[in-house]
């Protein structure tokens, strides 16, 4: 029999474990991506036994991934998942745990840890593994994935960073940022140095601005109280935004391994000059409840825009707009690359309509070229058309996998391209800090729910004769 991987979930009991971590973990049982001896063992203080944490989770698989329920496969799968009760922030619990983990393990193993827990719950964790001697490598690798949020600024996040590190090498560590699980903006490095024709249009001689949005329709609802905490600048900007932000301007690594792009993502980051006041606008939706009427909560931003500037050798010049918010029309993910116009004397002094190229992140997964074409019967008319993929045409035979399954493979494999290195994680927070704090300090501009965010984030495009583009499946 081989090594044994267990994969112990802190916080078993919890919306991630049910309806993203368990399904996950499934469909790589079901696709043979998971070696056994395989122990997947939940804790919590919620006292389950065995069966009823396995029953819990059965009813999450069946409603969050329900095309792969088979209840065979389920059960076979079902026998490798055990349950034990307890605070994770006492030792003696933790030491329960570690026998346990111990008495399946037979001696050896590797073990992967997902904090899957509130962020205060890191330290106390990471603290009783290490003085049991759990983040020890004699027997076979230990990992550990923190979920997001890492830190609330840069202070906290380097704290955090140095407990951790006071046990765990940079190499055990996986700082989870779900979006760069999907798919699609895994095809932003593929799209960008796969395809010999876009690399050498990707600069400032051929890109006049570059647009990142990932707006939503929904509005807070019930989490208020974690999200006046956060905001729309902790929530969504300096991670999910950043990295955006960071796999469509990075320089081409030099070959595909994880410290060489987090190396390049850094580079990227520092070369981010700091964001101006005017560059940035603040808004919140009528009708936003926030938990209290304390300042820091009546001014929680719910939306954001802003003009962020990179000087290096190939940006220099090129605005990246980026924008985010909740409560919005319509729910849309994309980055949009919109080229300089063409010269003019060929078109008879007519101004073309610049080329945007849109990575449709959600929904409608896929890329378009926009491209100006001659409307027949004309005699020099041209409209803007567009050219493209969708994932669900051209892949109707491989469904997109969840980000969370790419993940935790990944984990397993010891691979962390896909994962925040502590010192891109605190080149983020520098750089948001400055901008959280400024927009702490005034109210924020309120926009109508199912609107467009407040006008002031159109004018902060106009002003330098730009426009957001409609993004997929737009105009
Ligand atoms: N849910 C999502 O979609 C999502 C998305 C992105 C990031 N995240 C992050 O993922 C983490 C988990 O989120 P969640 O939504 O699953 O939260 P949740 O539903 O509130 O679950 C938290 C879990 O922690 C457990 N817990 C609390 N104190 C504990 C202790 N002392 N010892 C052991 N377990 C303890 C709770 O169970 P008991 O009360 O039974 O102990 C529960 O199982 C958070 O950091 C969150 O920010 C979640």
């Amino acid at each position: 029999m081989g090594e044994a991987t267990s994969i112990v979930i802190f916080g078993a009991s919890g919306d991630l474990a049910r309806r993203k971590l368990l399904p996950a973990l499934y469909n790589l049982y079901l696709k043979g991506r998971l070696t056994e001896p395989l122990n997947i063992v939940g804790i919590s203080r919620t006292p389950f036994s065995h069966t009823e944490w396995r029953e819990r989770l059965s009813a999450g698989v069946l409603e969050h991934s329900p095309l792969s329920w088979d209840r065979s496969r389920w059960e076979e799968f079902a026998h490798h998942i055990w349950y034990v009760p307890g605070n994770a922030s006492i030792p003696e619990d933790m030491q329960r745990l570690n026998n346990f983990l111990a008495g399946r393990e037979l001696g050896t193993g590797r073990r992967l840890y997902y904090l899957s827990v509130a962020p205060p719950l890191y330290v106390p964790i990471v603290h009783n593994l290490g003085a049991l001697g759990m983040h020890q490598e004699t027997q076979g690798w230990r990992r550990a994935i923190f979920e997001k949020p890492f830190g609330t600024d840069l202070v906290s996040a380097r704290a955090l960073n140095e407990e951790i590190h006071s046990y765990f090498d940079e190499s055990q560590v996986f700082r989870i940022d779900h979006y760069l699980g999907k798919e699609t903006i895994q095809n932003i490095i593929y799209l960008r140095f796969a395809n010999a024709i876009f690399e050498p249009m990707w600069n400032r001689e051929h890109v006049d601005n570059v647009q990142i949005s990932a707006l939503e329709a929904v509005d807070v609802g019930t989490r208020g109280g974690y999200y006046d905490d956060f905001g729309v600048f902790r929530d969504m900007f300096q991670n999910h935004m950043l990295q955006m932000m960071m796999l469509t301007a990075i320089e081409p690594p030099e070959y595909f391994d994880a410290d060489l792009i987090r190396d390049e993502k850094v580079r990227l980051l520092n070369s981010v000059r700091p964001i101006q006041p005017q560059d940035v606008i603040c808004g919140q939706y009528g009708g936003y409840n926030p938990a209290d009427d304390s300042d820091s909560s009546v001014r929680t931003a719910t939306y954001a825009a802003m003009r962020i500037w990179v000087d290096n050798e190939r940006w220099r010049g090129v605005p990246f707009y980026l924008r985010s918010g909740k409560a919005l029309a319509r729910k849309r993910t994309d980055i949009i690359i919109n080229f300089r116009r063409t010269p003019q004397r060929m078109l008879g002094g007519r101004q073309s309509i610049p080329n945007a190229l849109s990575i449709c992140l959600q929904p409608d997964e896929g890329v378009q070229l926009a491209i100006d074409a001659k409307v027949p019967d004309t005699a020099s008319d041209t409209r803007r058309v567009h050219m493209g993929f969708r994932y669900d045409h051209a892949f109707a035979a491989t469904p997109i996998p969840e980000a969370y399954e790419r993940l935790l493979h990944d984990v397993m494999q010891g691979d962390a391209s896909l994962f925040a290195r502590s010192d891109g994680i605190e080149a983020a927070w520098q750089l948001m800090d400055p901008v959280i704090r400024q927009s702490e300090q005034g109210m924020p501009l309120l926009y109508t729910p199912g609107g467009q965010g407040p006008p002031a984030a159109d004018a902060l495009l106009t002003r330098a004769g730009h426009v957001w583009d409609d993004g997929c499946g737009g105009s």
